[in-house]
Parts: C-alpha cells; sequence; structure tokens
C-alpha cells in the first residue's frame, strides 16, 4: 500500500511540476519517500498573499501552538505546495479552493525536508494556475533556546523570581522557526496576527491591537489590525510584562518604548530619540511612515544589537535603555545610532526590500549610513559624522584582505545569508554611499533615493534598480509611468557638474559592489604636473611576492578622486576611470591632499617626496588641514606601512606633529594605532620593545593626560578624548591616574555602591578596583544586582581586565552556564579575555573545547561567531600560532570548510607575522632615537 502511494504521487509529480524540475532522488523525506522539490529556493508557482496567523505560547509548558491560514495565488498548474518549516511539528494541512469548500478538512499528506528547512503538501486536486486557494496549517513546537525563531527570554523580578517572556527573531531565516511560511525576502503578503495569552501578560505585533476576547479560563486573544505588505522575516510578537511609555510625532504616529518594569525610568531617552528620528526620516524621505505605531522593545535576552520589524523594532538592552547615572556618552551615542539604524530600515528594507540575500547592504549599508546622516541632523551636539570615518576604516580593514568578498554576493544556504551580515555589507555599503553623495551632492542623492523608494515601495528591488534611480532624474509624472527619463533639472545639474557626459552610474558603481577590495591611488607630483594610477590595495601581501600579480590581474575601479591643494582649499575632482591619468594642476604647487575629509573609498600613497611634504605640512601648520583630512593621513600612513609601502619609521614621524594635535579624532586615531603595535609587541614576546612604546606613549601623551579632569565636562568631544585617554593611562599604570581611580573606587565602595561617579571614567575606576581580589569581589556582587545594562558592561569588562587567569576562566564558565553572566554576553567577553595579555590561551582554548556549544547557540555563520573567531585570534602573530590555528580548523571541517570566517582569520595571522618580521627592528631603531629626544 505504501508503494502504491509513493507511486502516484511520483507520477503526480511528473504530470504536473515537470517545468519545475530539479527531481533529484537524492532528496529523500523523512519519512523515505521522495520530496518533490531539491532545490533550496522556493518554486515561483504559488504566491502567499495574506497570512491569518494564530499564534499561543505557553509561558509556563514553554510550547507554543499555531495554526495558519494563507491565501495563495497560483501561476501554474500543481499538485504540490512546497514552503519552509524548521523544527514545527505539523499537525494537520489542508488545502481549500476559493469557491468551493468540499475539500475542507480534508488531511493532506505532508513530508519534510529537513536540509532545506522545507515541507511539501501533496494535493490530489490539482491546483490550477490563476485561481485562488486557501492553504491551512496546524502546528506544535517548543520555545526555542537559543536567539532565533519564537524564543524564550528570562529576567529576574525585583522579588528575586524569574519571569518568562517570549519574542520573535526572525531575520534572515528563522520565519519558520514560528510559523509555516514562504521565507523569502520577495515573498511580501499582509498578515492578519491574533495571540493567545494570560491575563498577567500583554502582547505585542507589529500592527496595533484592534480588539481582545476573553475566552475563558484566564485566557485572552489579542487581535492585530492586518498589516502592510511586508517580508516573512519582519514579522515579529512579543508575549511580555514590560511597561512602556508614549509619545505622539508631530504626524500622529505613536511611539511607544517597552522595558522589563523594573528598568522602565531608563526609556525615556530612546522615546526622545525615537520620535525625533522618525520626524527627521518621514521629512528626509519625503514618504510618511506607513504605521499607526511604532514599538521599540529592550529585550533581556537578545543576540544581536538591534532588529527593525516593521512596527515592532527589537533591541538589546543595552541599545535601548539610557540610565543618566550610569551611561556615558558613548553609550547615549551609541542607542541614538542604534535606534536611527533600525528606524531606517522602516523606509530602507521594510518598505523596500532586496530582492534576495545577496544584495542585504542595500538594507544594511543603507541603514548604517543612514543612523549616521539622521543622527547628525536631529543631534548635531553628538557629532555622529566623526563616526563616518571609523565605519570606512573598518571597512578598509576587512576590504584589504584577499579573503573579502563583493558587496554582492551570492548567498544561498542559511550559513551563507548570515555571514552577508558582516562588515563588507554595513560598512563598505556605507562608505561607497557616502562617496556616491559627495559625488552627486546631497541634494540629487536624496531626491535619487527618494524616487527609489517610492517607486519600489512594498516590493523588491536589486543594485541596479538603485543605481537607475539615481541617474535617473524624472518629473513625477515620468516617474509614476516607470519610463526611463533624462528630462529634469537634477539630471541636467548633473550633466552641468561632470563636463557633460552621461551620467553612467551603474558602470562607476558596479566597480565598488561587484568588485572586491578597495584601490590604492599613488600619486607622483612633479611641480603641477600629477601622475596618477591605480593598483588594488592589499596588506599583508607585497609586490615581491610570486603571487601578486594575479591578485592585480583585472582590478579596476571608476574613482571620483578629489583633492585639494597648497594653492586651493576648494575641492578639485576628477573621474579616474582608467588605470592611470595626469593631472595639471596649472601654478605652482608644493603639496597636493586626496580624498578630502575622506569622503572616497579609496587610499592614497604620495610617491618620492610626497609624505615629506605632507609630514612637514603637519609639522609646521596642521590647521591647513581639516581634522578628517588629518586623521585620513595618519590612517593611509600605517595602512600602507602593512601593505609594504611605507617604512615605519615615516609613519611614525607623521604622528609627532600630534603633540600639537588638540582634535579628538585624529589624536585618539593615532593613539590607537599606537596601542595596537604595543599590544602586538607585547603578546609577541618582546618586552624590552614593549616596555620601551609604553614609556614612549605615556610620555609623549602626557601633556594630554595631564590636562584630563575626573568629571563628565566639557563638549562631547572632550568627553570621548577624556573616556579614551584615562582608559590608556590607567591600562598602562600611569601612577596619577591610577591613584585617582583608586581614590574614587574606595569612595564608591563605602558608599557601598551608591555614590554616582562620573559616567565617562566609571570604567576606569572599576577597571583599577577590579585589581585587588576584594574589588574584584565587591563588583561581581554589584554586577549581581544591577539594574543597568550599561553598568553592567562596564563591570564585566573591568571584572575581566583582572590578572587572575582563574577569574577570568570563572567568567567564561559563567557565561556557559548562563549563570550569572548572560550568554548572548559570552561572545563579546571570550572577545575582552582573549585582548588581555594573560587571557590570549584561555580565550582560545575555550573555544576549542566549547566549540559545538558555540555554534549550536550562536548559528555558523552569525556575528557571534565572527566576534569569537577573530577576536580570539586577531593578536596571533608567530607561525606557531598561525599552524595551531589551522590544526583547529582542520578538526572542525565541517564547519569551518563553510565560514569565511576562518580564511580572514588566518590570513590575518599570516599578515601580523609579516609585519612583525619588516618592522620589529625599525620599531626598536625608532624608539631608542625619539625616547631620547625627550
Ligand atoms: N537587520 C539587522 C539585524 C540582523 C543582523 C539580522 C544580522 C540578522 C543578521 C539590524 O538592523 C542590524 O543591523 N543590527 C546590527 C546593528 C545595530 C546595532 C545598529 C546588529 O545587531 O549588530
Ligand atoms: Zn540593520
Amino acid at each position: 500500500m505504501k508503494f502504491t502511494t509513493t507511486f502516484l504521487h511520483l507520477l503526480l509529480i511528473f504530470a504536473t511540476d515537470a517545468v519545475y524540475g530539479s527531481h533529484n532522488y537524492a532528496t529523500v523525506a523523512t519519512n523515505g519517500q521522495p520530496f518533490p522539490w531539491a532545490e533550496r529556493r522556493l518554486p515561483d508557482n504559488i504566491f502567499p498573499v495574506h497570512y491569518n496567523l494564530l499564534i499561543h505560547p505557553n509561558l509556563t509548558t514553554l510550547k507554543f501552538t499555531g495554526s495558519v491560514k494563507i491565501e495563495v495565488d497560483v501561476t501554474h498548474n500543481t499538485n504540490t505546495v512546497i514552503l519552509h518549516s524548521k523544527h514545527l511539528q505539523i499537525v494537520k494541512a489542508s488545502i481549500e479552493d476559493e469557491m468551493d469548500d468540499s475539500s475542507l478538512g480534508v488531511a493532506l499528506q505532508v513530508l519534510e525536508y529537513p536540509p532545506h528547512e522545507q515541507i511539501a503538501l501533496l494535493s490530489a486536486n490539482t491546483l490550477l494556475a490563476g485561481k485562488k486557494y486557501f492553504v491551512y496549517l496546524s502546528y506544535a513546537a517548543n520555545l526555542s533556546e537559543g536567539f532565533h525563531g519564537f524564543y524564550k527570554s528570562t529576567y529576574p523580578s525585583k522579588g528575586g523570581e524569574t519571569r518568562i517572556l517570549a519574542s520573535t527573531h526572525f531575520e534572515p531565516t528563522s520565519a519558520r522557526m514560528a510559523f509555516p511560511c514562504f521565507d523569502e525576502p520577495a515573498f511580501k503578503a499582509n498578515y492578519s496576527i491574533t495571540i493567545r495569552r494570560g491575563a498577567e501578560h500583554i502582547a505585542l505585533s507589529n500592527m496595533p491591537k484592534v480588539k481582545t476576547v476573553h475566552l475563558g479560563d484566564g485566557l485572552y486573544e489579542d487581535h492585530f489590525d492586518i498589516s502592510v505588505r511586508m517580508s516573512t522575516y519582519l514579522v515579529a510578537f512579543i508575549v511580555c510584562d514590560f511597561k512602556s511609555v508614549s509619545k505622539m510625532t508631530s504626524t500622529g504616529v505613536k511611539i511607544s518604548v517597552y522595558a522589563v518594569p523594573d528598568k522602565w525610568n531608563q526609556t525615556h531617552y530612546a522615546l526622545e530619540a525615537a520620535v525625533k528620528l522618525l520626524e527627521f526620516y518621514e521629512k528626509y524621505f519625503n514618504i510618511y511612515y506607513p504605521l499607526p505605531k511604532q514599538d521599540l522593545v529592550a529585550i533581556p535576552d537578545f543576540q544581536l544589537g538591534a532588529m527593525e520589524n516593521w512596527g515592532l523594532t527589537t533591541y538589546r538592552e543595552t541599545s535601548l535603555l539610557f540610565d543618566p547615572q550610569t551611561s556615558s556618552v558613548s553609550d547615549k551615542l551609541w542607542v541614538t545610532l542604534v535606534i536611527g539604524h533600525e528606524l531606517a530600515h522602516q523606509w530602507f528594507g521594510n518598505l523596500v526590500t532586496m530582492e534576495w540575500w545577496n544584495d542585504i547592504w542595500l538594507n544594511e549599508g543603507f541603514a548604517r549610513y543612514m543612523e549616521i546622516v539622521s543622527v547628525e541632523a536631529t543631534y548635531p551636539e553628538l557629532q555622529a559624522d566623526d563616526y563616518l570615518l571609523g565605519t570606512c576604516f573598518a571597512a578598509i580593514g576587512r576590504d584589504s584582505m584577499n579573503s573579502s568578498r563583493p558587496i554582492t554576493t551570492a548567498a544561498e544556504s542559511p550559513t551563507e545569508i548570515n555571514e552577508m551580515f558582516d562588515t563588507v555589507s554595513y560598512e563598505k555599503g556605507a562608505c561607497i554611499l557616502h562617496m556616491l553623495r559627495s559625488y552627486l551632492s546631497k541634494d540629487v542623492f536624496q531626491s535619487g533615493i527618494v524616487r527609489y523608494l517610492r517607486k519600489y515601495s512594498y516590493r523588491n528591488a536589486k543594485n541596479e534598480d538603485l543605481w537607475n534611480s539615481m541617474a535617473n532624474t524624472c518629473s513625477d509624472e515620468d516617474f509614476t509611468s516607470g519610463e526611463f527619463c533624462y528630462s529634469s533639472n537634477q539630471a541636467f545639474k548633473n550633466r552641468y557638474k561632470y563636463g557633460g557626459e552621461h551620467l553612467d552610474l551603474k558602470t562607476m558603481m558596479n566597480t565598488w559592489t561587484l568588485q572586491k577590495g578597495i584601490p590604492l591611488v599613488i600619486v607622483d607630483q612633479q611641480d603641477n604636473i600629477v601622475r596618477i594610477r591605480q593598483e588594488r590595495f592589499l596588506r599583508g601581501i607585497f609586490p615581491t611576492d610570486p603571487v601578486w600579480p594575479s591578485l592585480q590581474e583585472g582590478y579596476l575601479w571608476h574613482i571620483p578622486l578629489t583633492y585639494i591643494t597648497s594653492n586651493s582649499r576648494n575641492i578639485q575632482r576628477h573621474l579616474l576611470e582608467t588605470k592611470s591619468g595626469v593631472i595639471d594642476l596649472r601654478g605652482n604647487v608644493s603639496w597636493i591632499k586626496f580624498n578630502t575629509d575622506m569622503n572616497g573609498y579609496y587610499i592614497v600613497h604620495y610617491e618620492g617626496d610626497g609624505w615629506d611634504k605632507i609630514i612637514k605640512l603637519l609639522k609646521e601648520n596642521h590647521t591647513l588641514l581639516s581634522h578628517k583630512d588629518r586623521t585620513h593621513l595618519i590612517h593611509n600612513a600605517f595602512q600602507l606601512v602593512s601593505a609594504g609601502k611605507l617604512s615605519l619609521d615615516r609613519a611614525l614621524d607623521l604622528l609627532l606633529y600630534l603633540r600639537f594635535e588638540t582634535h579628538n579624532v585624529p589624536l585618539l586615531q593615532g593613539l590607537g594605532y599606537l596601542e595596537t603595535i604595543f599590544r602586538m609587541i607585547e603578546k609577541a614576546g618582546n618586552p624590552d620593545v614593549a616596555q620601551n612604546l609604553k614609556n614612549y606613549i605615556l610620555k609623549y601623551f602626557q601633556d594630554v593626560i595631564d590636562k584630563q579632569t575626573w568629571s563628565d565636562e566639557g563638549s562631547i568631544s572632550d568627553r570621548r578624548l577624556r573616556s579614551e585617554v584615562l582608559n590608556l593611562a590607567c591600562d598602562f599604570d600611569h601612577p596619577m591616574s591610577v591613584k585617582k581611580a583608586n581614590e574614587l573606587f574606595k569612595e564608591w565602595v563605602r558608599s557601598n555602591g551608591t555614590l554616582s561617579l562620573p559616567t565617562d571614567v566609571i570604567m576606569m575606576v572599576y577597571s583599577v578596583g577590579a585589581k585587588s581580589a576584594e574589588g574584584w569581589d565587591f563588583l561581581l556582587e554589584k554586577y549581581k544586582i544591577s539594574l543597568s545594562g550599561a553598568e553592567q558592561s562596564k563591570i564585566l569588562s573591568a571584572l575581566i581586565n583582572t590578572k587572575d587567569v582563574d577569574k577570568l576562566l570563572r567568567l567564561l564558565h559563567m557565561g556557559m552556564k548562563e549563570d550569572t553572566i548572560r550568554m548572548q554576553d559570552l561572545p563579546s567577553a571570550i572577545y575582552s579575555v582573549a585582548i588581555n595579555p594573560v587571557g590570549h590561551s584561555l580565550a582560545w582554548n575555550f573555544v576549542k573545547k566549547y566549540w559545538n556549544e558555540l555554534v549550536e547557540k550562536f548559528e555558523l555563520g552569525s556575528n557571534s561567531i565572527r566576534t569569537i573567531i577573530i577576536g580570539t585570534t586577531s593578536h596571533f602573530s608567530s607561525k606557531e600560532d598561525l599552524n595551531e590555528v589551522k590544526m583547529f580548523f582542520e578538526s572542525i571541517k565541517e564547519h569551518s570548510s563553510q565560514l569565511r570566517a576562518t580564511q580572514m582569520c588566518l590570513e590575518n595571522i599570516e599578515k601580523n607575522i609579516r609585519w612583525l618580521e619588516r618592522n620589529l627592528e625599525t620599531l626598536k631603531t625608532w624608539l631608542l632615537k625619539n625616547i631620547m629626544g625627550f
């Protein structure tokens, strides 16, 4: 009998689904029957139109049941419905025809194919093209234990008992863990969601609640309004007992911020920021936020920083809550940027979604960029614009390695898709958008994205659509007809600006999105003639290496160059579309500085005496250049050292001007390089050189250190500088700083932790305090009872600063066992332990030992796993380290071969080895010479 059914199904499949092909009989369902679909991507014969979803979680048994009715359109005849489902136990499936309900209730056979997280519903009747059907599914599942799907989170109440809540996180591929669905971003549909809950809880979802039905027995059913058309990964619901604050925006959107009841008083800043930012975006995009409400919810257990579910954005507590007593100025900037990011997604991502995950940068690159643009506009005092430099430096760090990838990269499996949420999509994406905005002008850029958002609203888009919208400046009428046109004023403006040539944005931008890496522009200036050429910039690989030519082959960028010269501080432009070019400056020029304010995504090398001129200029009058230009020069110089183009002593000579630097950004950039070199040398076992470098740093920056007060006074820039400088001073045992921190710590302990410390120096005070055994224990106790995530993260950093290896191990185990330290905080804790000089090998051994558990919790390809791998190996710089890491990756081949992070990590260690080989002697000599200079 069984055989016959199988045989019949096979026949049916052949008869109706031939066009959808790929019947590879290797795809065998869990029951042994052939599974009728072999691709990871769903067939395009059925489209969901509307989901009616009922979810009933039981927060005591930690299980939930659900039922879904999906209205679908059929475009090609078929007998099978393939959709996603993961870890759901399907209880019943049926399909109903629009007109005729005779088949109502007839249970269909359901096949499961876990490798692709798919199920197939087999229908005896052919579903006909052009007709509408309703798919019914009821199912049961456990609340997920990790951070994906519909998962459990807990928090301690004031009375000490554990409270439970359930929340969702779906992006990119976990909606299928909460309900069977067509879980791909292009299958947009409307959702009507109903949640059952007890009287002690509230339920939240994307849309406002329209009614509550009392079902008896203390059970309530909240019905939410029908949603706009959206992708599955944006659906969200939460059952919890949180408290909220609310406010209306000027256009009538109700904003609410939710948190666990005891943290309710930390929600006010987020509310104010969210109102301002949403109002900003409505104006900037010239499109109203389409939902009546926006809830921002702080979830106690949250793997990431935040998530942009439409109308119900979710956050890690430290990304949303602001506690005036313990949150520093950097914490405030962070919260504002994160809200700016998730609200930007309500347009970029939610309203217009990338067609597939290969273009996730259209969501994330834009959100990362818009967070800076929006915060700069709404909170200028936070100086978010300075943050952009760091964003681009991060992008370059990754993109100058051969293991980088193009912004648009094919991704099919959930691991590959997860890996797309990386520095390339986020930071490089943001930086090339910034370059484009500087190139087109702010106004043209803005109207281009408005056009793009309008045209693709409630739909999906790809790279090309963006470039066409940007270059194509149609009037509104032309635009709505969807025709390509060149008739508007803006197109004229572009032509005028760029010398009459048609602006071929697509060709230009393809060189930045479809090709990996970053160009190096080599400048050779002889009086007024500047010869320029481009090559691919690579760190750790030198022109003398045999692989060099093959790594350069075929790379060419269209680079919108900008420069200023000794003669003119007005920005000049030159579009370099070929390997080399010549610029005639006309007139006598002593120096030239390319990539003004670092508005472009390229590194610059000045050949001949170019760097000498720049070093001299900085020494003599650094204020002739903007603070961004100065920061950029420091960055460039040290990048060129890693690429073997500039000797380390020249880069260090350039830093000598910092004695006169008063701006925090270049100062911290220079200090940052010295610190990084120090850590590498210290780890590599060169105590004398390390000591000399430490002495040099302390002496050289003595004035800056001495100037700092232990307070929260001054501008944002002063405050940021203070935190960083005092942190380094304490770390380097600067006697006066350590003394001051100790005094404050003692006072704080004496007050039993009730004394309010200046928020910007809390971290140093705790870190110095944690050096004694009693101080450490006191801090751990405070960690357990603190209600401020901002404070807890400062305490945890301080605890991890200890030199006691047993304590470090104890902390890691606490994170692993979820005792006191939440699992969500483990990746960054591992990272911090690895930075601690006594924790290097401890962290690495811990990762090796618990690899499987870590992967299970955080998922292969996630940012957390990347942090763990890169964090524990980034300071490795010997051949032994390299072998050791290789051997481990070999032993977990099944995982490691799937990961990009492992490639990155090996290449990075190789780069460190070469850096030391090349530069250690130079550093030694330079230090001896310059320490004597004091
Ligand atoms: N859409 C992402 C969340 C996300 C990240 C989902 C990775 C799936 C995989 C969200 O908008 C985001 O970008 N969050 C970031 C940055 C945020 C803190 C500004 C994050 O969580 O790290
Ligand atoms: Zn994002």
